[in-house]
């Protein structure tokens, strides 16, 4: 009965607004339209103007593919896109839709081959996406085939542009893109040169989850150390953020939309909160202990104050590193009101067979139903189901009222506030 009612009230509840009733809020820095989150219209544009638009989109790690004829199903934005190395060593990335009849004609999520042929009419494609056969070209006994006009080079997939670094592979719908590291902006490459330092990688694993969100969401949730105080329970009380640390929530000062949160662990196992500070967390459990407690050791393998740096890469790329478990997420939005979450953990070519236990192990953390993962998971859906379906229409974000940007406080929304900024200048909002 609930589950039923439930249902109806997805269908019904769903708040449209069109383009031209899209009005920011006056006060356009402390408060956030519910319509970001629930409209069709604005949708349809962010894939525009976002996704297709002006950005670096990731699609995939080099070690995925390192071999010619190696391929990867992956997305820009909601599209379906290949990424494969060709002969020549290159990297290439074209759409998922044959230029035939539309279908999408890789059909397996990883995989090496000489050539991709549609399963439809078997139209076949090089590695580099140009179309290279048409069964019956010229027709049967002179009847039918394809007009003389009709030339091979004119019909190859709708090939994306591509850079890489350090073993991490992206692609653009835009031309004359500005080099990848100018994009991500100095204060942001550093970090992700800490993870990405050269070392040849090695994959661990996979996961994947849908969640019942805006795809924004999961940046502000990265970009909210506020929340990762509190929601978290396993943050606080084994100590990895705490109110009180050294931490920082990095924002790039160029454009705003990058960010870096980051904070350093002490040395201790359990995390010393003082009471003033206890007062103010509930997910605080005093004398809460592991019964492994090798999943707390933290190899100090690198180059960083930092114990954790959790990086977002507009538009769709997540860099995490917490201790020694590492891994990229990779979002890919699906409508208003629901995303696809891609994990990839890995760790380097040369680790020691321990150490990849220990990162398999403190992997733990993340995922659809990690120690952390789970939590926000959750509440995003909770917002996503708030901000749809009540009268109220927009979210509050005072937290260190009137500051952009970068914060040394933990208990701040500036670097919120630096996405929306940029968001709304590329939206025209
Ligand atoms: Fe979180």
């Amino acid at each position: 009965m609930y589950q039923t009612q439930a249902v109806i009230q997805h269908k019904l509840g769903r708040k449209d607004t069109e383009l031209d009733d899209c009005r920011w809020p006056e006060d356009g820095l402390h408060f956030i339209p519910d319509w970001v989150y629930t409209s069709q219209s604005v949708y349809d544009l962010e894939l525009e103007k976002i996704f297709r638009g002006r950005s670096w989109n990731y699609v995939a790690l080099e070690a995925e593919i390192p071999n010619a004829g190696d391929y990867k199903r992956s997305y820009v934005g909601a599209t379906p896109v290949v990424v494969s190395r060709a002969e020549d060593g290159s990297i290439n990335v074209f759409e998922n839709r044959c230029a035939h009849r539309g279908a999408e004609f890789c059909r397996h999520s990883q995989g090496n081959t000489k050539e991709f042929v549609c399963p439809y009419h078997q139209w076949s494609y090089d590695l580099k996406g140009n179309l290279q056969g048409v069964p019956f070209k010229r027709g049967v006994n002179r009847a039918g085939g394809m007009p003389k006009d009709f030339r091979n080079e004119d019909h190859g997939l709708v090939k994306l542009n591509v850079a890489t670094r350090n073993g991490v592979i992206f692609a653009s719908y835009a031309d004359n893109m500005e080099s990848l590291e100018e994009y991500m902006t100095p204060e942001i490459l550093k970090d992700f040169d800490v993870v990405f330092n050269g070392k040849p990688l090695k994959v661990l694993g996979y996961y994947k989850n849908e969640l019942p969100c805006n795809w924004k969401m999961y940046h502000e949730n990265l970009k909210d150390p506020y929340h990762a105080t509190l929601l978290h329970s396993f943050l606080v009380v084994f100590g990895l953020l705490v109110a009180g640390n050294e931490s920082a929530m990095i924002a790039d000062s160029v454009h705003g939309r990058h960010g870096t949160m980051a904070s350093a662990k002490k040395e201790d196992k359990y995390a010393a909160v003082s009471d003033e500070n206890k007062k103010e967390m509930r997910s605080y459990h005093e004398g809460m202990r592991l019964e492994d407690e090798r999943f707390l050791e933290y190899v100090k393998e690198f180059d960083s104050p930092w114990s954790v740096t959790m990086q977002t890469i507009w538009p769709n790329l997540i860099v995490q590193r917490e201790m020694n478990t590492l891994g990229v997420r990779h979002i890919v939005p699906n409508g208003p009101d629901s995303m696809l979450m891609l994990w990839t953990m890995f760790g380097y070519e040369d680790d020691t067979e321990e150490m990849t236990q220990h990162r398999l192990r403190q992997g733990n953390l993340m995922g659809p139903a990690g120690f952390l993962g789970l939590e926000d998971n959750e509440a995003m859906k909770f917002v996503q189901e708030g901000v749809r379906r009540s009268t109220t229409d927009v979210n509050v974000l005072k937290l260190d009222a009137n500051h952009v940007g970068t914060s040394n406080s933990l208990i701040s929304e500036s670097a919120i506030r630096a996405m929306y900024q940029y968001y709304r200048g590329v939206m025209g909002f």
